[in-house]
């Protein structure tokens, strides 16, 4: 176990912001975890995973707890249907490199999303028409209020879109393994626009066809720090669509119809038609090639310039077009 005290965090977060901790944590099992004198420790108590979907608004006055547990196990090779537990501190990206080098379907849909295991089973990322949700049968915990392990199903998680039942009680569990259920039987999901007619013979092949996607659109976090998509695509009502038709002028508005008559409208279009791409504040700015993106363009923006570039596209999107748009990007501090 690793403890810290006074801890720089810019190397735990992908946006690179310059912020400290009054105490680090990094243990490598659940039993250090549930070694650990909570009652001692600075508060408040905030878990991380690889940093790369938070934004520290500050110096953070408590403890950084991170999962160092790594290891991935295949339960039975044989089945068709090959249940894999893995550690929550295993790189989300490394996992699923391996599950495709070994032929097994379900998660290249998820290649290369920066963060860890447990992050990934906390917001249930998603890209390409496949979530985490779609993989996972169970969630290993341990419950910080009971002081013990334990485990949920799927439903018990209540997933939904960058949802879970861990976001509301994130104060109480930390997610110390996930176990996923992963197929010899060829599955391509290819329904997302720019999949389509991609060699999809194994899940390697749709990985690296993924991969060359997502590099085309978003920065890569070892050259310029970012936290993905900053903004959630917002869902409206018909009545909200059809004002965001009216607004936009002539334009055509992308939309996808989900179940019960919403409509999820790309927020990306959106602070696009506003005319924030490249946008700046401070060392802050709108990525040029996505404009769901925030970076730290000049490496040395600070979390009020990106506070203040988030507040500014929210007015602007809700001046044109009366949506507001919420982060996606969790804001500690
Ligand atoms: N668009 C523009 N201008 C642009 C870029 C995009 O108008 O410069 C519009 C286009 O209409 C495009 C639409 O935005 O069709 C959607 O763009 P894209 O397909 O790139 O996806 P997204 O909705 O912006 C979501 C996820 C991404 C994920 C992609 C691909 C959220 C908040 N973001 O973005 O996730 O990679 O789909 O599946 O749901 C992340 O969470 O960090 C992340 C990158």
């Amino acid at each position: 176990m690793r403890i810290e005290k006074n801890y720089d965090l810019s190397g735990q977060n992908t946006f690179r912001m310059k912020v400290k901790c009054a105490c680090y944590i990094e243990y490598e099992s659940v039993e250090e975890l549930a070694g650990i004198d909570f009652d001692s420790l600075p508060k408040p108590i905030k878990h991380i995973g690889g940093g790369s979907n938070l934004l520290f608004k500050g110096d953070f006055p408590g403890t950084i707890l991170h999962s160092a547990i790594k290891f991935i196990k295949y339960v039975d090779m044989g089945l068709d249907e090959v249940p894999v537990i893995v550690g929550s501190g295993v790189k989300w990206d490394d996992l699923v490199a391996e599950l495709c080098g070994h032929g097994l379907w379900g998660a290249e849909n998820l290649s290369l999303i920066p963060g860890e295991v447990g992050a990934a089973a906390v917001q249930n990322i998603g890209a390409y028409g496949v979530e985490f949700k779609d993989l996972v049968s169970g969630v290993s915990c341990y419950d910080l209020k009971e002081r013990c392990k334990c485990k949920f199903t799927a439903p018990e998680c209540r997933y939904g879109y960058r949802e879970s039942m861990f976001k509301e009680a994130e104060d109480r569990y930390i997610i110390t393994s996930v176990l996923l259920r992963v197929s010899r039987t060829a599955g391509p999901r290819l329904g997302y626009k720019g999949l389509e007619g991609i060699d999809s013979s194994t899940p390697a092949k749709v990985r690296e066809a993924v991969i060359a996607i997502r590099r085309t659109k978003l920065p890569d976090p070892e050259e310029l720090g970012s936290a993905g998509s900053f903004f959630k695509n917002p869902v409206v009502s018909a009545l909200d669509f059809t004002r965001i038709v009216d607004a936009a002028q002539g334009a055509t508005v992308p939309h996808y119809i989900l179940d019960g008559g919403f409509i999820k409208v790309p927020a990306a279009w959106m602070i696009d038609q506003c005319g924030f791409k490249g946008e700046r504040e401070g060392g802050a700015a709108v990525y040029e090639k996505q404009p769901l993106v925030i970076v730290n363009a000049s490496g040395e923006a600070t979390p009020d310039d990106v506070l203040e570039l988030e507040r500014r596209i929210i007015a602007g999107v809700h001046e044109r077009f009366g949506v507001s748009l919420h982060p996606e990007v969790e804001h500690i501090g």
